[in-house]
């Protein structure tokens, strides 16, 4: 039976997950109203990811005994000024991620729960990857600035991003 304390910690990055998976649909159906059907599609990809990760935890909650509680997930956003808001938005939010998780991480050691931090250990290095692909998008949409035709390149490219199967 997992730790109390624990259950609840899990129950709040389950919570964190959904949030982050509702804020990607937003920031999908803004692009889609902007017509840019690569970024709509690749921001569909990150939400079914973030949707995947809380369900990760959810059944590993379930697997250890612990009680599933399921928060308010509050609306998201879905007015940006630019395309690069919104990936700077999306790497504030990881970067808030990622603390959490090295948070929940730092728990399961203090209470000694190693199938706990085994289970974590996936999810810092999946961290360290969506912190580095926001990073690289707003890296090229600095080099892109005003560039139109660069901005529909860099569509086309995110829309070929295919679902990955480790989510
Ligand atoms: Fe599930 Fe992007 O963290």
């Amino acid at each position: 039976m997992i730790h109390q304390e624990l259950a609840d910690a899990i129950n709040a990055q389950i919570a964190q997950e959904l949030t982050a998976s509702y804020n990607y649909l937003g920031m999908s159906t803004y692009f889609d109203e902007q017509s840019l059907d690569g970024f709509a599609s690749w921001m569909m990809n990150q939400h079914a990811e973030e949707q995947a990760h809380a369900m990760k935890l959810l059944i590993y909650l379930q697997d250890r005994g612990g009680k599933v509680e399921l928060a308010a997930i509050p609306s998201p956003n879905v007015q940006f000024d630019s395309v690069i808001e919104v990936f700077k938005t999306s790497l504030e939010q990881e970067i808030a991620n990622t603390k959490s998780i090295n948070e929940l991480y730092e728990l399961a050691l203090k209470l000694n729960d190693h199938a706990t931090k085994s289970h974590l250990q996936w999810f810092l290095d999946e961290q360290v990857e969506e912190e580095k692909s926001m990073e690289d998008i707003i890296a090229l949409l600095g080099r892109i600035g005003n560039d139109t035709a660069g901005l529909l390149y860099l569509n086309d490219k995110l829309g070929q991003r295919k679902e990955e199967p480790s989510a």
